[in-house]
Parts: C-alpha cells; sequence; structure tokens
C-alpha cells in the first residue's frame, strides 16, 4: 500500500483545525508541508507560524517540501517544531551532501527533490545518503497543476538506481496526482504520493484517500 501525503497546501487555512483533524481521520499516512520563499518558485506559502499551528493538531509525521533558496539555514528550526521528514531541492543546494548529513544530524529523515527538468542520474553517488527522494511531478509552486506523464519513466530509472545500490530510499511523486496517475506511478516504483487538490477539493476527501490508499 503506498504512503499517502495529503498536501497541506490546498487545505482551509480559515480551518487548518479542522482540516488538520481530518487528516488524522483519515487513511493518510504523512502531512505534506509545503515551503515556498517566492525565490526559488514563482509563490509564496507559507512559514513557522502555519506549520506550528498544523503540528499542534497533527497526529502524523510532518513531511516537509522546502522549495527555499539556502534551505540549510531553517533546517534546525523545522526540525524544532517537529518536521519528521525535511526534503530540499536538488537545485538549490551546492552541497547537497553536507545538507543531507545537516538534515539528519537535526534528527529527522532527510530528503532530496528533483524538479521535472532534472534527470535522476544526479542523484547517483548520494543515493544510499537519501532517506527519500521526491520526485517532481509538476513544476514546483503552485497546487492544481497538471501531471507531468514523462514522470513515470523516472520512476522506473530511479528504483532501478536504489534497487542496484541496495537502498531502501522511498520514492515519493509530488504534482497533479489522482487515480489514473497515482496507480500508474505505484505501478512504476512509487511508495508515497503527495496529493493537494484531489483531496481537498473532493466532496469526500476520506474517501478519495480511501481509494489512493488501496491502489
Ligand atoms: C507544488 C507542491 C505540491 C502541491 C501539490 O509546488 O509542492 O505539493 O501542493 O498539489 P496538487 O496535488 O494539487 O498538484
Ligand atoms: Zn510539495
Amino acid at each position: 500500500m503506498p504512503i499517502i501525503a495529503p498536501s497541506m497546501l490546498a487545505a482551509d487555512f480559515a480551518n487548518i483545525q479542522r482540516d488538520t483533524e481530518l487528516i488524522n481521520n483519515s487513511l493518510a499516512d504523512w502531512f505534506h508541508i509545503d515551503i515556498m520563499d517566492g525565490v526559488f518558485v514563482p509563490n509564496i506559502s507559507f512559514g513557522f507560524p502555519v506549520t506550528e499551528a498544523i503540528k499542534k493538531h497533527a497526529k502524523k509525521p510532518l513531511d516537509v517540501h522546502l522549495m527555499i533558496v539556502r534551505p540549510e539555514n531553517y533546517i534546525d528550526q523545522f526540525a524544532k517544531l517537529g518536521a519528521a521528514y525535511i526534503s530540499v531541492h536538488w537545485e538549490a543546494c551546492p552541497h547537497i551532501h553536507r545538507t543531507l548529513g545537516q538534515i539528519k544530524e537535526a534528527g529527522c529523515k532527510a530528503g532530496v527533490v528533483l524538479n521535472p527538468g532534472t534527470p535522476v542520474h544526479m542523484l547517483e553517488e548520494i543515493i544510499s545518503d537519501c532517506d527519500l527522494v521526491l520526485l517532481m511531478s509538476v513544476n514546483p509552486g503552485f497546487g492544481g497543476q497538471k501531471f507531468i506523464p514523462s514522470t513515470i519513466e523516472k520512476v522506473r530509472k530511479l528504483k532501478q538506481m536504489i534497487t542496484e545500490a541496495k537502498s531502501d530510499t522511498i520514492i515519493e511523486i509530488d504534482g497533479g496526482v489522482n487515480y489514473e496517475t497515482g496507480k500508474a506511478l505505484v505501478e512504476a516504483g512509487a511508495d508515497a504520493l503527495v496529493a493537494g487538490s484531489y483531496v481537498f477539493s473532493n466532496a469526500d476527501p476520506l474517501k478519495t484517500i480511501e481509494g489512493l490508499k488501496n491502489l
């Protein structure tokens, strides 16, 4: 069964406690937390106070996705807030090996994110250092975008790399995930699926999550 991580970017921020409890009571596994700085991506989402508000009510691990420049400057603060996973963009980290070490030293699981235009072979030297690899299946910055189909082939390549390295790295996918794309992704080797608008725009989010869980 895939790990399901609803993106809180698509939640109702005026009812953040209600939407956090909705996920607590669902079959979802993690809370996906999208942090955008308006520099690395062309949008600003939210930062520490909102993350803290979610954490206060969350009964499942926080999966923090940093779409920011200089993520190394903010790792300790997200770790202190109680993040379980912290993922940084390969494109934002000239010293990715050091940054992964920093995340682990802070007591969190370490993830690397690849934009759609970044090939998976960029991870060859560090795959065993990654607890998680997050493949973007849209260009980061906004929820509700269309899934980029070439991601399926990227998942296969990444799965092969992980198998060859005898690593237990989790493959997570983010962007445009719904029942159809989710099914293809799981068949290709994805372990975890992020879903924002597909979950929260639905009249029955619990059932939508259940559908993804039973893919
Ligand atoms: C995009 C974010 C995603 C986004 C997913 O930059 O990283 O997590 O919220 O939203 P959907 O599932 O609507 O594509
Ligand atoms: Zn995300």
